[in-house]
């Protein structure tokens, strides 16, 4: 089902809060990453409609901002920051635990195209250290324990 259809309460809530339509691109390509996973030519060209824009001038953006991938990803997209606070709490250990765990390196997909991993820089919560956010989500003071209660959680979720 196209974004427009699927989402038009979210995206029409969204374009309200906007002068224009094109101010509104960010968050469209937010719900076409939510949507496929990563910002496929397929959202592109939905949100580039929606917001009437051309496609290119919407790919320039979702280039430009690391939050938005052009690569796909796993289901669940899991940015482990090991950034200073982070590292001081163990952080580089619990990463290099967790790619284990996974069996992926840095920057990879496990097999079942579950979950991808990377680390990230500072994300705001080093008082939670060590933390990720999975799909923009925050998990916090992370141990290989809570974590793997974590991944049994996003798999069962991901079953159903
Ligand atoms: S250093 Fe990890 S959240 Fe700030």
């Amino acid at each position: 089902m196209a974004l427009a259809e699927k989402y038009a309460e979210q995206i029409k809530t969204t374009m309200a809060k906007y002068p224009d339509k094109r101010s509104a691109v960010m968050p469209m390509l937010y719900i076409a990453q939510e949507e496929y996973g990563w910002v496929s030519p397929e959202g592109i060209q939905e949100v580039a409609e929606i917001c009437e824009m051309d496609p290119t001038q919407v790919k320039s953006i979702a280039g430009f901002y690391t939050m938005y991938s052009e690569q796909p990803k796993g289901k669940y997209w899991l940015q482990v920051c090991t950034d200073l606070a982070c590292a001081l709490c163990g952080a580089d250990k619990f990463y290099e635990d967790l790619k284990q765990e996974l069996g992926v390196d840095d920057g990879g997909t496990t097999e079942d195209g579950m979950f991808t991993v990377e680390h990230v820089m500072c994300l705001a919560a080093c008082d939670k250290a060590p933390m990720l956010q999975c799909n923009f989500h925050f998990q916090e003071k992370l141990d290989m324990d809570k974590m793997r209660g974590l991944l049994k959680q996003w798999r069962d979720e991901a079953a159903k």
